[in-house]
């Protein structure tokens, strides 16, 4: 083991805010290993930073992130930096959510999470050093409506990072969630892709709540400027860099008046407020 290097892991690094992060912490002189399925985007990024390291991975497929965790646990410079970002979302009311897509998507933005953090943590509780941050989102707090499979997913996040903060803090281990809000990557397009034309699959009992969150959706992010990942790359970087990182950050926006809303209200005075934000309240079908 080479005392002087520091090994960090991104997963998702082949774009978005993966991408930015992996870049940030190149430059900051950490060995990055960059993990996603594109390899042409993993090997461009190897080509610019030598001390990129591209791993391709899919970890949709259990094989595969089995895979990748053993290549991980062999390392000779254990990562200490680890950034769980690999993720997507998909939306539509709970009943045209196939359960083969929910299952999807829990394995890629819960359970590999979930596995590549016991492969690394063994390296960390070894040195007593490390910080793990786990991207979560704003709908780690709480959901918009059709939104419920992904936000599930993050709370479930949020859950494990609790948990593993809580139990790592007596090695000094730092454990971080990062919950943005809308930031311009590819993952509304991703999204987009993989929910399909919401309208043409539903039952018509849902058209209109499809029809009235949607355009109430419009109307919150009209004249928002939507901030590139950039923000959130530098937030993590922060994190990484403190002794004594928040337990959470967030950002972007929206970010600031839901999560207060979150924090402030009752349940039921929250779920009153999401119900009236996207036009829901008077929608009797
Ligand atoms: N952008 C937002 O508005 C936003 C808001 C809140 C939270 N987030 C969270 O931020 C994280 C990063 O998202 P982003 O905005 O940067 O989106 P993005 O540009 O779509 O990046 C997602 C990354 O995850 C990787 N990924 C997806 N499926 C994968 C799989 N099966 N195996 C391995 N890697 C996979 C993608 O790589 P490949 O396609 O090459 O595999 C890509 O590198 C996600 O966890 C997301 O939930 C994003």
């Amino acid at each position: 083991m080479n005392a002087s290097k520091k090994t960090a892991l991104v997963t998702g690094a082949s774009s978005g805010i993966g991408r930015e992060t992996a870049i940030k912490l190149a430059k900051k002189g950490f060995d990055v290993i960059a993990a996603a399925r594109r390899e042409k985007q993993l090997n461009s990024l190897a080509d610019q930073f030598q001390n990129i390291t591209p791993k391709q991975v899919d970890f949709s497929q259990s094989e595969q992130t089995e895979i990748f965790c053993q290549y991980l646990s062999e390392l000779q410079d254990p990562v200490t930096v680890l950034v769980n970002n690999a993720g997507y979302s998909i939306r539509g009311a709970l009943e045209d959510v196939s359960i083969d897509a929910i299952r999807r998507l829990f394995e890629v933005d819960l359970f590999a999470l979930i596995r590549v953090t016991q492969a690394c943590l063994p390296g960390m509780r070894k040195l007593r050093k490390g910080t793990i941050i786990n991207l979560s989102s704003i709908v780690g707090k709480f959901t918009f409506p059709c939104s419920g499979v992904y936000a599930a997913a993050k709370y479930a996040v949020e859950g494990i990072t609790d948990g593993l903060r809580l139990e790592l803090a007596p090695f000094g281990i730092k454990v971080v969630a990062i919950r943005p809000g809308p930031i311009a990557t590819e993952f509304n397009e991703v999204s987009n892709n993989l929910s399909g034309d919401l309208m043409t699959k539903t039952d018509p009992d849902y058209k209109p709540i499809y029809q009235t969150a949607g355009a109430a959706t419009g109307k919150l992010f009209e004249g928002l400027s939507i901030p590139g990942p950039d923000l959130i790359a530098d937030l993590i970087l922060e994190a990484i860099s403190s002794n004594t990182p928040e337990v959470a950050y967030s950002a972007g926006p929206l970010s600031d008046e839901f999560l207060r809303k979150r924090e402030n209200l009752d349940d039921k005075n929250f779920h009153d407020f999401i119900l009236k934000k996207f036009h829901l309240a008077d929608l009797h079908i």
